[in-house]
């Protein structure tokens, strides 16, 4: 049957991986809560930063019932990073500082340059059913981190995405996957974010160069990674093995999972809380900053 739908690319070009990587290492996560009491599986900890390098957080939140995520997450400030919202389910409400407004719903991805600080809030619009999606927070290098803040919304059905004949469908937030340009594009960390539908069976090759820090979280059915499994709300590290050229995946069953990658920075992360800097002084300004009032852009 013909794919009506319209962001879907139907002339790609195939990844060729000669070496792969391996998995380095499995992460389960820590179950945890933020905001208002929302319950949530912090994937990518603080403690990975280093390894995982431009990224420096990611969080995984799905729940059936209100009570774990009604209270959302009201007003908060950023400075020094971006934010990822990728909804898979459900519908939450956005509001900041510099005067944006915008729904996240089905599918939809909300891409928040923080910069030099935003105050913002991020509500659920509904009372019931369920809530399933990630934040990933990508880190800016330290020329850009007191950036005016951005901004986008990008609907689902603007996402560009691909079917491959091995019984892949790709969305490509971000990056470049198959000749397909991805929804946003960065320099510096080029930040590849594919979200991957895959058959009982489907194989899925992604090239990418040996620097590149790299991980796949499942969060439907069980891939194979060489000789690994990776079963369902497990990241997989890739290791950064000199020489290889991407990372082929086969999967176990239907699956779902997303395969994140980006170049590292190399500059010192100081973290305290939602503002990410370079050093403890660039922190203390911030904090300063929030409390007079001088993060509202
Ligand atoms: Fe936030």
């Amino acid at each position: 049957m013909k794919d009506q739908v319209s962001n879907t690319v139907t002339t790609i070009k195939p990844e060729i991986v000669t070496q792969p990587r391996v998995v380095e290492q499995l992460i389960a996560g820590q179950a945890t809560s933020d905001g208002d009491g929302v319950k949530l599986t912090r994937v990518l900890t603080q403690g990975l930063q280093t390894r995982l390098d431009p990224f420096l957080m990611l969080d995984a939140f799905g729940a059936d019932d209100p009570q774990d995520y009604i209270g959302g997450f009201p007003d908060h400030p950023h400075r020094g990073f971006e934010t990822v919202t990728y909804m898979l389910t459900g519908r939450m409400r956005h509001h900041d500082s510099a005067g944006n407004s915008g729904l996240l719903q089905n599918g939809g991805v909300q891409w928040m340059t923080a910069g030099r600080g935003v105050i913002h809030s991020e509500l659920p619009e509904q009372e019931e059913g369920r809530m399933e999606g990630f934040q990933l927070w990508l880190n800016l290098p330290a020329k850009d981190k007191m950036i005016a803040p951005w901004y986008k919304d990008i609907q689902s059905d603007t996402i560009p995405q691909f079917s491959t004949a091995e019984g892949a469908t790709v969305r490509v937030i971000a990056g470049n996957s198959h000749g397909v340009a991805g929804a946003v594009q960065r320099d510096v960390t080029e930040p590849l974010y594919l979200d991957l539908h895959l058959q009982d069976g489907a194989v899925f090759s992604q090239a990418m160069a040996a620097e590149m820090n790299a991980f796949v979280y499942v969060y439907r059915g069980e891939l194979q990674i060489g000789d690994k499994a990776v079963p369902q709300q497990r990241m997989a590290i890739l290791r950064n093995e000199p020489g290889s050229d991407g990372v082929t995946l086969r999967a176990n069953g239907a699956s779902r999972a997303l395969l994140i990658a980006g170049r590292p920075l190399r500059e010192p992360i100081v973290q305290y809380g939602p503002f990410v800097m370079n050093t403890q002084a660039e922190i203390f300004a911030a904090i300063n900053d929030f409390r007079a009032g001088k993060l509202t852009a």
